[in-house]
């Protein structure tokens, strides 16, 4: 079972009204989005996923509240046309709570975990073409070297990348996690597990997930509506970064302005930060996935 993250913050700095129009990327079993459901009687709720089982999990969830909701099976690198195509083209909050749910690393056969063996796989959207065999299996040295360090921060990047190499074909997790010990030193394997950063990588990989993250939270400021706001939750350091620095780019003031006793009104930026979030201590004891989750929240001013 998935246990949403920080679902009441996100609830209530959504500012959620009775007819707002708000979007879930993120649907997965549907935690965040029958929440706002319950709260949006005279307004709608647009929730993605690209995952098939995700959806029809949290379809019943979703449908035991009311039905003035659609859930759109896509990408959410595509919000701005997939709105566009049903007429919407503002709304008053956006949720993003990135990331892989609980079942999708639970359950074996999706490939996401390194303590299951499954069939080299990670896509959250099983119709995709890239997989992880082909990352591990068809890539370059150079490219394996590249991604590790890029998207896993592993500093064993090319040991690793090298034993992938020499142990070719690599077909199941278990295995990969066979191959990527003999690329690494002893005494790496006794602190975290050593896949872990791996497995990170090739899963970020796989999914495109930075690049897709910052095209679609850039629509996602064009969407928002004055007075909505945008929450995202993130899980690494790498996504959290993308999502600081293009709040940051749009909350700033010209510098030039700062001397000014006043600062006209249209040389004010059109967003303000709002908060940063972390899990309390009640919610870390009980839920390990929480620990690295961060939540921004910024809204439209004018
Ligand atoms: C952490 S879970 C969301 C959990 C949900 N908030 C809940 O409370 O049940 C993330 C979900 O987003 C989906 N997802 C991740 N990246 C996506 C993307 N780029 N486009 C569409 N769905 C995506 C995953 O398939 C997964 O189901």
């Amino acid at each position: 079972m998935h246990k949403s993250v920080l679902l009441e913050e996100c609830i209530n700095y959504l500012n959620i009204k009775d007819d707002s129009i708000m979007v879930d990327c993120t649907l997965g079993y549907g935690g965040h989005s029958s929440e706002i459901l319950k709260r949006v009687p005279n307004g709608h709720l647009y929730s993605f996923d690209q995952d098939d089982e995700a959806i029809k999990s949290s379809r019943d969830r979703l449908n035991s509240i009311r039905d003035n909701y659609t859930i759109i099976r896509s990408n959410f690198v595509n919000i701005k046309e997939e709105l566009n195509k049903l007429n919407i083209n503002h709304v008053d909050g956006i949720l993003y709570d990135l990331g892989v749910s609980s079942p999708q690393l639970d359950e074996g056969d999706r490939g996401f975990s390194f303590h299951q063996d499954a069939k080299l796989d990670m896509r959250m959207d099983t119709k995709a073409k890239l997989s992880a065999y082909e990352v591990v299996n068809e890539y370059s040295y150079d490219k394996l070297v590249d991604i590790l360090f890029k998207y896993g921060d592993e500093k064993y990047a090319k040991g690793i990348a090298k034993s992938i190499i020499d142990n070719r074909p690599i077909n199941t997790t278990l295995e990969l996690v066979e191959v990527i010990k003999l690329g690494v030193p002893e005494k790496y394997k006794r602190d975290k597990h050593p896949a872990r950063k791996t497995f990170q990588a090739i899963r970020i990989e796989v999914n495109d997930e930075l690049n897709v993250f910052e095209k679609s939270i850039k629509d996602a400021l064009d969407l928002i509506n004055v007075g909505g706001r945008i929450c995202v939750i993130t899980f690494h350091s790498l996504e959290d970064r993308i999502c600081k620095n293009i709040f940051k780019e749009v909350t700033k003031i010209d510098s030039s302005l700062n001397n000014l006793p006043v600062i006209p009104d249209e040389y004010l930026p059109n967003f303000k930060l709002i908060k940063t979030i972390e899990p309390s201590d009640e919610e870390l004891d009980e839920n390990n996935r929480a620990r690295s989750a961060k939540l921004r929240v910024i809204e439209r001013v004018k």
